[in-house]
């Protein structure tokens, strides 16, 4: 009988326990969730509906973790020198200041954590199979369409690139992005920037789905 109301209490407080324990858990925020919580959400959106840049301060974090190449991420965090946005995200001067950089052991946890941010948009494994030929033509296909125009691009001159300043600069590109996040996002800019002046790709402009593909290998070989 002793015995018997000891068993109850011990299982009573496992179930006790069982019942706390998921509940800690899921309060219990990992060390990058805390800081891109707390450091970088009131510049960047983490979730919601696409929006236009005009109404951002920064861009989106949305659906990082299938946006950007992990090592680039983690050196970029912990070194941001290079600037996207050669005008400022939001056109104001202020926001063309530094951005702030991570400690080694911070840029780590907060590259985990954005690495869990994945975006339902985009398909994998559809830029697996590159050919040369598709880079060739993406390229070709990326001037005939003057993509540079918006988006600096590398290229032989002294300088080392062409293009214009009012959108992201493209010239880290392949070490930077996801070639199937680019690909999702050159198929529809609209869903990812909707009001945004971003190039949208048409039937009555002659951009045909084999562009998207090509155009998007040719980006991914910009280093
Ligand atoms: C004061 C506002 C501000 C804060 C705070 C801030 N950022 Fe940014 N972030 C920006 C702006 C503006 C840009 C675009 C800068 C540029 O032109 O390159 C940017 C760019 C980025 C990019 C590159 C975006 C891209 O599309 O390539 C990443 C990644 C990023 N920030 C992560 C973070 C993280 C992580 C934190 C918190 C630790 C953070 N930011 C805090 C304003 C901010
Ligand atoms: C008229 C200017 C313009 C032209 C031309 C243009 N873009 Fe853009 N692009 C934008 C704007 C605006 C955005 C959204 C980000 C922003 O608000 O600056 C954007 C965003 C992008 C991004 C995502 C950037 C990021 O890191 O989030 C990619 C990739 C891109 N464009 C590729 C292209 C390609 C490929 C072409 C040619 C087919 C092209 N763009 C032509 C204006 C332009």
């Amino acid at each position: 009988m002793r015995y018997g109301a000891g068993l109850v209490s011990v299982a009573a407080v496992a179930v006790v326990l069982m019942l706390l324990g998921p509940r800690a858990g899921s309060g219990a925020e990992s060390p990058g969730e805390k800081i891109v919580k707390g450091q970088c959400a009131g510049c960047h959106r983490l979730e919601g509906q696409a929006i236009g840049r005009r109404f951002k301060k920064a861009p989106d974090l949305i659906g990082a973790g299938d946006k950007y190449q992990r090592a680039w991420l983690l050196a970029w965090l912990k070194n941001p020198k290079f600037k996207f946005y050669p005008m400022g995200y939001d056109f104001q001067e202020d926001r063309k200041q530094r951005h702030l950089a991570l400690s080694s052991l911070d840029a780590e946890a907060v590259s985990e954590y954005l690495g869990t941010m994945k975006e339902p948009l985009v398909k994998h494994g559809v830029m697996a199979n590159v050919t040369l030929a598709n880079i060739e033509r993406g390229k070709a296909r990326y001037e005939v369409l003057q993509c540079f125009a918006c988006h600096r691009t590398p290229d032989n001159s002294a300088q080392g690139w062409t293009g214009g300043d009012t959108s992201t600069d493209l010239r880290e590109s392949g070490k930077r992005y996801q070639a199937d996040w680019l690909h999702r996002f050159n198929q529809n800019p609209l869903d990812f920037v909707p009001d945004s002046a971003a190039f949208v790709p048409t039937p009555t402009q002659n951009v045909t789905e084999q562009d998207v593909f090509d155009v998007t290998a040719y980006i991914m070989t910009l280093k």
